[in-house]
C-alpha cells in the first residue's frame, strides 16, 4: 500500500488526541506525504464540522456510508462511545478499511469474536488503541528487567494502583456517557484499567487465574451500575503474581498510576505516571540495597529509546499516542499486520470477563 488516507468516525476527546499526533507525523516525517486525510463522521455535525476544519480534512458527511463508500479513503480511526464500536467495526471492516480501533473493543467476548471472523473474511489489518504498549517508560521498565536479571533475581510480586477522575461531564474527560451503562457497559476496570491489564499480559505472557471484587462506592457508581472499584489478583502461567487495584474518584484532574515490582534482589517503584503530562511521572527507581539506588528521568529513557529505535525521525516526539499511530502507519505501509491487533485485544477482554466473573462468585 503506497497511500494511508484516513477518515474518523467519532471526533470528540481521543480522536482530537490522534490528530495532533498524526499532524505531528505528517509534518515531521519525510514519507508524510504518503498520508492524506479524508472525511470524517460525528452523530454531532457540528462537532465533526469544527474537527474536519481545524485538521484539515476534506469534508463532514452527514452519514457514515458518504465516508466508509469513498474508494480513496483506505483506513479508518473509530472513537466513538464503546456501545458503538462493533457496529462500526463490522460496517468498515465490509468496506475494506484497514481500521484502529479504540478500546474497549466492544461489551462482550462474542463481538469480539465476530469482528475476528470480520476481519479475516475482509483481509484487512486492524490495530488496537491500548496505548500503553507504546509508552517508553514501560519499554524501558521491560528493558531494566531483562539488563538487572541476574541482580533483581525472581520476581516476588507487583503491586499496580490506577487512580482516575471519573470521565464524565465536568472532568477532565469531559464526556457524558461514561457513566451510562447502555454507552460505557462498565466501569474503572473496563474502561481504564483495560490497558494496565493489557501491560501486565504484554509482561508476563497468559494469565493463570483470578480473584477480584468489583465495588460500587460512591452514589454514582451505585445509582448509574458503573464500577468504581476493582480489587483484583492476578496470577501468570510464569508463577508471577500480584495485585491491581483501580480505582474512579472525583479528585479534580488526578490520573496517575503506581506501580511496583519487588523482586528477591531489588525493588522497582515507578510512581506519579501520567500518560498524558510532559514530563509523565515522578519518580522512577531501582533499589538494590539501602546503599545503592538508581533513579531514572524521562531525558534519559527517550535517549535510551531513540537510540534503540534509529527508524525514527529525528525531531518526532516521543508521546506514546504518536508512536502508537506512527508504528500502525509503518506497518500498512509496509504491508505487515499492525499491534496489537484483534488477537492481543481478545486476550486482555478475555481477562477482563474472567475478572468480572470471579467478582461475581
Ligand atoms: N486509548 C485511550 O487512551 C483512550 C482515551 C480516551 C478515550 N478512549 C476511547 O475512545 C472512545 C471515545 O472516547 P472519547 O473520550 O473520545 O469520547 P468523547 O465523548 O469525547 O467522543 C465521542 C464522540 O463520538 C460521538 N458519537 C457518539 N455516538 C456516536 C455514534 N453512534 N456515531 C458516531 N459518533 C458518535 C460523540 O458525538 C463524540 O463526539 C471510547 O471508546 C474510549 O474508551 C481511549
Amino acid at each position: 500500500m503506497d497511500q494511508v488516507k484516513i477518515g474518523f468516525i467519532g471526533t470528540g476527546l481521543i480522536a482530537t488526541t490522534h490528530m495532533i499526533f498524526i499532524r505531528q507525523i505528517m509534518e515531521t516525517l519525510p514519507e508524510g506525504k504518503r498520508i492524506s486525510l479524508g472525511k470524517v463522521f460525528d452523530l454531532d455535525r457540528d462537532k465533526a464540522g469544527t474537527f474536519a476544519e481545524i485538521h484539515g480534512f476534506s469534508a463532514a458527511v452527514e452519514e457514515v456510508e458518504e465516508l466508509l463508500e469513498d474508494p480513496d479513503i483506505n483506513t479508518v480511526y473509530i472513537c466513538t462511545p464503546t456501545a458503538f464500536h462493533k457496529e462500526y467495526f463490522l460496517r468498515a471492516a465490509a468496506a475494506g478499511k484497514h481500521i484502529f480501533m479504540e478500546k474497549p473493543l466492544a461489551f462482550y467476548p462474542e463481538d469480539i469474536r465476530e469482528m475476528e471472523a470480520a476481519r479475516e473474511k475482509a483481509g484487512i489489518q486492524v490495530q488496537v488503541g491500548l496505548v500503553l504498549r507504546y509508552e517508553p517508560v514501560f519499554w524501558f521498565l521491560q528493558e531494566l528487567m531483562q539488563k538487572e536479571k541476574e541482580r533483581l533475581g525472581s520476581l516476588l510480586s507487583f503491586i499496580f494502583r490506577t487512580d482516575q477522575e471519573w470521565p464524565i461531564t465536568g472532568s477532565a474527560h469531559d464526556s457524558a456517557w461514561r457513566s451510562d451503562r447502555s454507552l460505557a457497559y462498565r466501569g474503572c476496570l473496563f474502561e481504564h484499567s483495560i490497558h494496565d491489564l493489557d501491560l501486565l499480559l504484554s509482561f508476563f505472557g497468559d494469565y493463570k487465574g483470578v480473584a477480584a471484587r468489583i465495588g460500587y462506592r460512591s452514589r454514582l457508581a451505585r445509582e448509574s451500575g458503573i464500577e468504581d472499584l476493582a480489587t483484583v489478583l492476578l496470577s501468570f502461567e510464569n508463577g508471577v503474581s500480584g495485585n491491581l487495584t483501580s480505582i474512579f474518584h472525583r479528585i479534580k484532574g488526578r490520573d496517575v498510576r503506581r506501580l511496583e515490582l519487588i523482586f528477591e534482589g531489588g525493588a522497582v517503584v515507578l510512581d506519579g505516571y501520567d500518560l498524558v503530562l510532559p514530563e509523565r511521572f515522578r519518580s522512577f527507581t531501582v533499589e538494590f540495597s539501602e546503599e545503592e539506588k538508581m533513579e531514572f528521568s524521562l531525558g534519559e529513557i527517550e535517549e535510551q529509546y531513540r537510540w534503540r529505535h534509529p527508524q525514527l525521525p529525528e525531531n518526532t516526539w516521543l508521546f506514546p499516542y504518536l508512536l502508537q499511530s506512527l508504528a500502525f502507519f509503518r506497518s500498512l505501509l509496509e504491508g505487515r499486520a499492525p499491534r496489537p491487533g484483534l488477537a492481543e485485544g481478545r486476550k486482555v477482554h478475555d481477562l477482563l470477563e474472567a475478572i468480572y466473573q470471579s467478582a461475581q462468585e
